[in-house]
């Protein structure tokens, strides 16, 4: 198992420092930046579908739902295409609506959630066309699917998920791009801007791990805090989302992600002296709208931790400590964003003495209901 982990303490370690290498793979092959393609035989065979479709549904679990909600973001953004984000587990209770013209997007890591699989069953038997996002080869989702595109990012061991979640939002950041361009809703020069940038993520992720030891110091501070509220925006939403799950998986801390303007609608009840709020504050998500949301944590004395963009100065100023990720364009940014926040989890559970690869009473497959 030594061996396995690479000389890293932990699986869940291992995995988030292959991150870069990870996200090449998953483009390599895919990405053609010079000659401007973005090559996928799923989505090339069956372009049809998805440019017809009235709308696309994302159906997945955890992690995977989170990556569902970044892909919601980029395929209205920049295909234009409707996006509705479900719950596998709600989706396939409610008598949803699904008709010949949706196009479902089912995203799992394991490729085996029953939940998950139950939905694409249910969808395939309404005439919807269903396309996988998986990481395991040959697993049950992907043979059930219509057709489909693998992450590539190799096993994942630990059960809280990282390198199958930058994967999953690689591919459905690659599809996106590939529709936006078949449908011309993305100008030429912004599409070879965005794939120009996509291919120089796995540098840009590399160079946010190297704020590992400051996380680490970050960690020490607020390891024995006992709720922890995340925030976003936009993009950055469902990263703060994905955030807080990474910390309650793996620490047992009760934490909450919350779009940053909801919080006056609630969460700004808990905020004092001993709440951490971590602010996913990049310069391009309405960045004036953040730095505003922490000014009013601030004046309720809240401890703030701002994720921001190389070279920030304003939240700078604001928060009680800041963690930098390389500038990049907005739909990318998640792939950045949410690295600081797998480490920040990964050493506070450290700290705390608690199973990294394994926490309590979770599954890396959920193969029941
Ligand atoms: C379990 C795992 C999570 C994962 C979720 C969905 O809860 O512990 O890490 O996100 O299942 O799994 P899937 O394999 O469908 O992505």
């Amino acid at each position: 198992e030594q061996i396995e982990k690479g000389g890293f303490e932990h699986f869940m370690l291992k995995e988030i420092h292959e991150q870069p290498n990870a996200i090449k793979d998953t483009y390599r092959g895919r990405l053609l930046v010079k000659e401007g393609i973005i090559r996928m035989a799923g989505i090339d065979d069956n372009i049809e579908k998805f440019l017809n479709a009235n709308r696309i549904i994302v159906v997945a679990c955890g992690t995977s739902w989170h990556a569902g909600l970044v892909a919601e973001y980029i395929f209205e953004d920049l295909a234009r295409i409707p996006v509705e984000v479900e719950y596998a587990s709600e989706f396939r209770y409610r008598n949803p609506v699904i008709t010949s013209n949706d196009v479902v997007i089912a995203i799992s890591q394991s490729g085996e959630t029953a939940d998950t699989l139950a939905a694409i069953k249910l969808a395939k038997a309404n005439g919807a066309f269903v396309f996988g996002v998986c990481n395991v080869v040959g697993s049950s989702i992907a043979r059930e699917t219509n057709a489909g595109a693998y992450t590539h990012a190799g096993p994942e061991i630990g059960v809280a998920s990282t390198k199958a979640f930058t994967t999953q939002i690689t591919v459905l950041t690659l599809i996106a791009l590939k529709l936006a361009k078949a449908k011309g809703s993305i100008s030429n020069s912004d599409y070879r801007y965005h794939l120009q940038e996509l291919e120089l993520i796995p540098e840009k992720v590399a160079k946010a791990l190297k704020s590992d030891e400051h996380i680490k110091q970050v960690a020490d501070i607020y390891k024995d805090a006992r709720n922890c509220l995340y925030l976003g925006r936009g993009y950055n939403f469902p990263v703060a989302l994905e955030g807080a799950l990474k910390l309650k998986e793996i620490s047992y801390i009760h934490a909450e992600g919350y779009p940053a303007a909801e919080m006056k609608h609630g969460p700004i009840a808990l905020i004092d002296e001993q709440m951490p709020v971590v602010v996913v504050a990049t310069k391009k998500g309405h960045y004036e709208k953040v730095v505003s949301n922490i000014q009013e944590i601030k004046s309720r004395k809240g401890k703030i931790i701002g994720i921001v963009t190389e070279g920030d100065i304003h939240v700078k100023e604001l928060a009680d400590h800041i963690i930098e990720v390389p500038e990049t364009l907005e739909p990318l940014s998640p792939l950045l964003t949410t690295i600081p926040l797998q480490l920040l989890s990964y050493h506070i559970a450290v700290m705390l003495g608690k199973n990294v690869d394994q926490p309590r009473n979770l599954a890396k497959s959920v193969t029941v209901e």
